[in-house]
């Protein structure tokens, strides 16, 4: 399970421990978050469903699907600050993944959302060797869009009715963030070619 440290926050994988504080976390800022997110089923507001996506974040993680995260501040270790998620994780010839990211209301403008990707994003880039982040926002959300800029995200384009945000398909702005140094790894090199001998027909 993954676990990073910051100044300020303890950046991590839910644990069962979790449960009643996640649950917590998104009924406490279920009008905050509502223009922000997708319409939301009342399960999403139960213990009994975190039980379960916390298990299955866990899972994800493994099969390198994705990576989902919790802020907890250091200063109150019981509470969620925030969520960072990296989802839709692609290998192959595109090696990327998506994310999203939010704030409880009553932490918003400490600089930990910048805090908190600072250090997932060096994991993502080091440890899970990605070599692209890619994260949308509806055009006025100022401040994700800052949140990207301190981060060293660049935007891309606008794509129209991207992403379906409180029932109504939204424009987005796209925005990416390379590996800094991304360079293939002579391991798993070596394995893909191995599987490619054993696929391809036999040479002359
Ligand atoms: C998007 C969101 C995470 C941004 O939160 P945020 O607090 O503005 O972002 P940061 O954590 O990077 O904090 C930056 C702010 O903290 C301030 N700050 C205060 N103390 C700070 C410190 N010690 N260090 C750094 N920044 C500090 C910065 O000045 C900045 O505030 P400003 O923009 O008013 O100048 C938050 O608004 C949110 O959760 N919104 C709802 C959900 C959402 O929109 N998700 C994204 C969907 S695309």
């Amino acid at each position: 399970m993954v676990r990073l440290e910051t100044r300020r926050l303890v950046v991590r994988h839910g644990r069962m421990a979790d449960v009643a504080s996640v649950t917590r976390y998104v009924r406490e800022n279920r009008e905050f978050l509502a223009p922000w997110e997708p319409v939301r089923h009342e399960a999403w507001f139960t213990e009994d469903y975190w039980r379960m996506r916390l298990a299955q974040d866990v899972r994800d993680y493994f099969q390198d699907r994705s990576l989902r995260l919790f802020l907890f501040p250091r200063q109150s270790p019981g509470e969620v600050a925030g969520v960072a998620n990296f989802t839709n994780v692609i290998r192959g010839s595109f090696q990327a993944c998506h994310l999203g990211y939010a704030l409880a209301a009553r932490h918003v403008g400490q600089g930990l959302m910048t805090e908190a990707l600072g250090a997932a994003l060096d994991f993502v880039f080091r440890e899970m060797r990605l070599h692209r982040v890619m994260a949308a926002h509806l055009p006025e959300n100022e401040r994700s869009a800052a949140v990207l800029r301190r981060l060293g995200f660049q935007r891309e384009g606008l794509a129209r009715d991207y992403l379906l945000i409180g029932g109504r398909w939204r424009d987005h702005v796209l925005n990416s963030k390379l590996a800094p140094d991304w360079r293939p790894d002579p391991e798993e090199a070596f394995l893909a070619s191995r599987c490619a001998d054993a696929v391809s027909p036999e040479r002359p």
